[in-house]
Parts: structure tokens; sequence; C-alpha cells
């Protein structure tokens, strides 16, 4: 599985919370111009988070519009019913929480049946612990590093640890799951995540809100 892609450096997926949505698809080629390997998609339902971005409309006509790797974040209630939509809308891959309502390992299976590569997302309060019975059905774990629901926080230094951990458990096992970081990535909290183990970083405003967004793909990706 690429764990590396061929700039070197970790993948770099940045998140559309913090784009133009008047100008959706053009502002998402100029930040893949600029070098980003993902287009990171956060679906809020104003229920599982306190918080309503955007759904299954919005994906399939960006995906008809621009050529990119797909990355669905589900922030709701009930993923489990509506993964068949996201990933005839486009999704490559699709994350869902393990706190949501939704069964993990059914939630993994409907994710691998609809042909879609599959995480696990863990809110800050949610140990590694929680998951350890799904790693080896999993193709990601994403580590929220603020709480879900919001653009622009601040990245929490005490979810390094459990960026470790899963590395940790990754190596120990022999397993090949990506670890993917979420949330007040920048230049600087980048290099933690990276030295902690991660290999696919989220951001969001340090990569639309850049002046020059080339310059912070590439800090990012270290
Ligand atoms: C938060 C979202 C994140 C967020 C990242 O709920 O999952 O993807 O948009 O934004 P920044 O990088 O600005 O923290
Ligand atoms: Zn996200």
């Amino acid at each position: 599985m690429l764990k590396k892609n061929e700039k070197g450096g970790v993948l770099v997926a940045p998140s559309i919370l913090a784009a133009d949505f008047a100008a959706l698809g053009q502002d998402c080629r100029r930040i893949l111009d600029a070098g980003a390997d993902w287009l990171h998609i956060d679906v809020m339902d104003g229920d599982f988070v306190p918080n309503i971005s955007l759904g299954v409309p919005v994906l399939q006509c960006l995906h008809k519009a621009v050529d990119a790797v797909y990355d669905v974040h589900l922030m709701i209630r009930h993923p489990h019913a509506y993964i068949k939509q996201f990933a005839a809308a486009g999704a490559d891959w699709i994350t869902f929480h393990a706190e949501a309502a939704s069964s993990v390992p059914q939630t993994l299976e409907a994710i691998h049946a609809a042909g879609c590569k599959a995480g696990i997302v863990l809110k800050p309060a949610t140990p590694a612990d929680a998951i350890l019975p799904w790693l080896a059905d999993t193709d990601l774990v994403l580590v929220m590093t603020v709480e879900p629901g919001f653009g622009g926080q601040s990245f929490m230094p005490d979810q390094l640890s459990k960026i470790r951990r899963l590395a940790d458990e990754r190596a120990a096992r022999g397993l090949d799951f990506l670890i993917e970081v979420d949330g007040g990535v920048n230049a600087v909290t980048a290099a933690q995540c990276r030295a902690a183990g991660a290999d696919v970083l989220v951001a969001g405003s340090a990569v639309f809100g850049a002046a020059d967004p080339a310059a912070a793909v590439a800090a990012i990706r270290g």
C-alpha cells in the first residue's frame, strides 16, 4: 500500500472545508496544482458534530469536475446508511467515526463492498485501544487532533502519543494500515506528526489559506 508518494515525505490531503465554496472546483484545482495528493472532504450532519457542511451532491459534482483522490471523512451519526451513496458519488477512501452509532466491522465491510478503501476515525478522547480488534481489517486510522466539527482550531499535542501507539501496534503486528492526522496541522505540527509515525496529513486553513500553497504543501510534506 502506498505510504509515501514519489515526492518523498508524507501524503498531504487538504480539507475543502477551508475552500471557497462559490468556486469550489477552481479552488481545488489550484491546490492540486500546488502539489496536494488527496482532497479531504469533511461531511457533517449537525448531529454527530454541531455543524453542517456538505454532502453527496457536492462530492458528485466535484468528482465530475476535478480529477483527484477523494478522501471522505464522515462526521455523521449513521455512516453505514450512507456508504453506497458516497461511493457512487466518487469517494476513493471513506472514513467514519468509531464513536458513531454504526457497527465498526459492518461499516468497514460495507465500504469495502462498495469498492472503496476504509478508515476508522478516533475523536481526541477515544483511545487507540477502542479499535484494536479491527486494525487488521482497516486500511487507515485517522487520529483527530482537534474536536471534530470546525476548521481552524489549534492542534492538540497530547494526541501525538496516540499516533505513536498506533505506529507501534502496526509494527508489532506486521500490519500496513495508514495513519492519517486531521486538525490544526501546519508546518510546525506536521513535523511532530511525521516524527510520531503519520503517513497522511490533512490541512485545511494552512493550505487553502496560504499565500503560497505550493510552499505550504511542501512544508507539511517534509
Ligand atoms: C474538523 C475537520 C478537519 C478540518 C481541518 O472537523 O475534520 O478536516 O477541516 O481544518 P484545519 O486544518 O483548519 O484544522
Ligand atoms: Zn476531516
